[in-house]
This record gives C-alpha cells, structure tokens and sequence, in this order.
C-alpha cells in the first residue's frame, strides 16, 4: 500500500481564523481537510455549514475538502455542500431514508461520496455499497466531539473492510477518524487504513509542520 493521505479535522482549529489555520495545515503538508458536519440532532453537537465550505473556498483555499456530514436528513445538505465547493462528502447511512439515492445524488454531481460507520456497526452495513463508493470512513470514536479516546476494536473492522477493498478492483480509501495520533496512526495503517484524520493531535500542537511529519514518521510514508 503506497498512499497515505493525513487529513487534519477543523473541528479543533481555531474557528475564528478558519481560513490561515487551513492554508497552515495544508502549507504544513496536510493531504485533505476533514470538514466535520454536526447538526446537535443526529450527533449531540454543532458545527458549521455549507457558509463555511464557501467562505474558505472564497478565501482561496484550494486543497481537497473532505466533508463529513453527521447530519440528518443528508440530500438537501449534501447538495448546498457540492455547490460550496466540497470534493468529497462522507454520510452515515441511518442518517438518510435511501442510501442508494443519497450515493447518486453526490455522485452525479462529479463530487466523491464516502459512507461512515460507527464502532459499534457492522461491516454489513457498507458492504452493499462498496462498487459506488469512493471513500470508506472507519469511526474509532463515537462521533460528536474531537479529542476522545481511539476504540482499538474498530482494527478489527477496518482489517474486514481492507480485504473487501482489496477483493474488487476499485480504487476506494479508507479512511479513520477519531483519536489519532503518534501512537494510534501505526495501528490503523497497519489494519489497512491509508487516510488518517488527526484533529486534536495536529490543531493543539504549535509546529503543525513537524507534527504531520512526524506522524507520516510514525508509519514510515
Ligand atoms: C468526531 C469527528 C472527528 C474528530 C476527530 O465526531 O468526526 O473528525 O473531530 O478529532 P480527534 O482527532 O481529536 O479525535
Ligand atoms: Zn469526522
């Protein structure tokens, strides 16, 4: 496996310069921006929308933003984040009624589309999925607030999904969010993962650049 993708969350950035604190990342050598989405309704918390996809892109942010919507309903959101400038928007599949529809509905917009799972769901729940979808997103927390603690049984679940990946010749990431950091990212990228969110582990750090390298380091990429 040769791609490591290291996508900082703007959940613990400073939200009052959004903007210098995601060119700082990117300068810093960040792959993509995890843009996480609460809507204190499907997830027990509140972050931004699509205003804020668009601000940045209007700031002249250009790198890959990877959206995560922990929202419901999905569509009406999803599209308002396509016309924001999103590259890629991830959704929970509880959180909408069709979740064919809602891939569709993202893809036929030319942006790529990812499902998320919990760490308490089943693989069984994304597998239907896997020949539409871009992007695979492994929560090792429960999703709501940035800083919690990584869940080490989701290993289990992403090693199950890397062999899914890897049994159809599509060309899909997977991704893990929540509780990364120097000592966790070695056990995820071991399990199969090659896109790493990292909130507080980057934002609460003052070099980001060395931060990022080392956790590159941390995994020999
Ligand atoms: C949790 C979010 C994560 C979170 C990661 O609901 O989806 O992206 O911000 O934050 P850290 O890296 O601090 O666990
Ligand atoms: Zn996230």
């Amino acid at each position: 496996m040769s791609i490591v993708r290291i996508a900082p969350s703007i959940l613990s950035a400073n939200f009052a310069a959004l903007g210098q604190e995601v060119n700082a990342v990117l300068d810093a050598g960040a792959d993509w921006i995890h843009f996480d989405v609460m809507d204190n309704h499907y997830v027990p918390n509140l972050t931004v929308g699509p205003m804020v996809c668009k601000s940045l892109r209007e700031f002249g942010v250009t790198g890959f933003l990877d959206v995560h919507l922990m929202i419901t309903p999905v569509n009406k959101l999803a599209s308002s984040f396509i016309e924001a400038g999103a590259n890629l928007i991830s959704f929970h599949p509880s959180a909408t009624e069709n979740v064919s529809e809602t891939i569709q509905l993202i893809k036929n917009s030319g942006v790529k589309v990812g499902l998320a799972l919990n760490p308490d769901e089943h693989v069984s729940l994304i597998e239907p999925y896997l020949e539409d979808i871009d992007l695979v997103l492994m929560m090792s927390v429960f999703p709501g607030f940035g800083g919690q603690k990584f869940i080490p049984e989701v290993l289990e679940n992403v090693a199950k999904v890397r062999s899914l990946i890897d049994a159809i010749d599509r060309d899909i990431a997977l991704e893990i969010d929540g509780g990364i950091n120097q000592e966790t990212i070695g056990k995820a990228y071991a399990a199969g993962a090659d896109t790493f969110v990292a909130g507080s582990a980057i934002f609460n750090t003052s070099d980001y650049n060395e931060t990022i390298s080392k956790l590159r380091k941390s995994i020999n990429a």
